[in-house]
């Protein structure tokens, strides 16, 4: 995996979303691990003053190398270190608020996160994201998070809704989405991901494959509208621009 991933050149992604809550840190935190497990050098800025990821992080053996506090103002100086070092991919959980500093994060990103929960107010607040991220020129991608798992394998409608929802948003809507999972919760008050908690399990595999469309969108690997098995929408890449949130019904 490590050889196909062929990391040359440091990457940086910008997690980022105007509602509290929606799941930045549990994005930031989780791809970072499993950037990590699969031979990808990264290592995750917490530009949150709240400082969650710190506070998930901080205690592991392994945090001297992995977490790094910084601040709107320091992201520069904390890349430039980063590529130094030799890291292949650095993260940034950003806060709600200010959107002065969200913006300072988006400006140094490769690529940005836009997490949402599928609720109105969420996907509200993505489409204020995404004309942060379209502003300032960045590439970006909407990540639904918090997502009720598929029953009898039919995808729940609230997630239908909001992959419609957010058809025009103006950025593709990552088809690997993250289910609501106790684990996430359960893996934060262990100082993990939920890789680490149980690898096997569902929570673990939706990270993956996550991180997986995302790696290959840093690449610019812009892949067709494919169907992952995660990916129960057939929503595609989405891109066309300036429209806003569709109603939910
Ligand atoms: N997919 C999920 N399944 C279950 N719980 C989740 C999931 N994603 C996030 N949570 C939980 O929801 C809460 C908020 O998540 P998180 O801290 O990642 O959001 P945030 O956007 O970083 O919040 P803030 O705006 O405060 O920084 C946490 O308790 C987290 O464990
Ligand atoms: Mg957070």
């Amino acid at each position: 995996m490590e050889a196909e991933l062929g990391a040359t050149q440091m990457k940086t992604l910008a997690v980022v979303s105007r509602k509290g809550g929606s799941g930045k840190t549990t994005v930031a935190v989780n791809l970072t691990m499993a950037a990590r497990a699969m031979g990808v050098k990264a290592v995750l800025a917490d530009a949150d003053p709240l400082r969650s990821a710190c506070d998930v992080l901080k205690g592991r053996e392994d945090a001297a190398s992995l977490i790094f506090e910084t601040s709107a103002a320091k992201l520069f100086a904390l890349i430039e270190a980063s590529r130094r070092a030799g890291a292949d991919l650095l993260i940034i959980d950003t806060p709600a608020v200010p959107e002065a500093d969200v913006a300072e994060a988006v400006k140094v990103a490769d690529l940005c996160l836009a997490v949402a929960r599928p609720t109105y107010l969420d996907l509200a607040a993505a489409v204020r994201s995404v004309t942060i991220i379209q502003r300032l020129g960045k590439d970006g991608l909407i990540i639904l998070n918090q997502c009720a798992p598929p029953r009898n394998g039919v995808e729940p409608p609230q997630v239908v809704k909001a992959f419609e929802a957010l058809r025009f948003a103006g950025l593709p809507v990552a088809s690997a989405v993250l289910r609501s999972r106790v684990g996430h919760q359960t893996a934060f008050a262990q100082r993990r991901s939920v890789l680490e908690l149980d690898g096997q399990a569902a929570a673990a595999a939706e990270v993956r494959a996550l991180f997986g469309e995302v790696w290959r969108r840093l690449r610019s690997e812009r892949p067709a509208p494919v169907r992952s098995a995660n990916d129960d929408h057939g929503r595609g890449w989405t891109t066309r621009p300036g429209l806003t949130l569709a109603p939910i019904a």
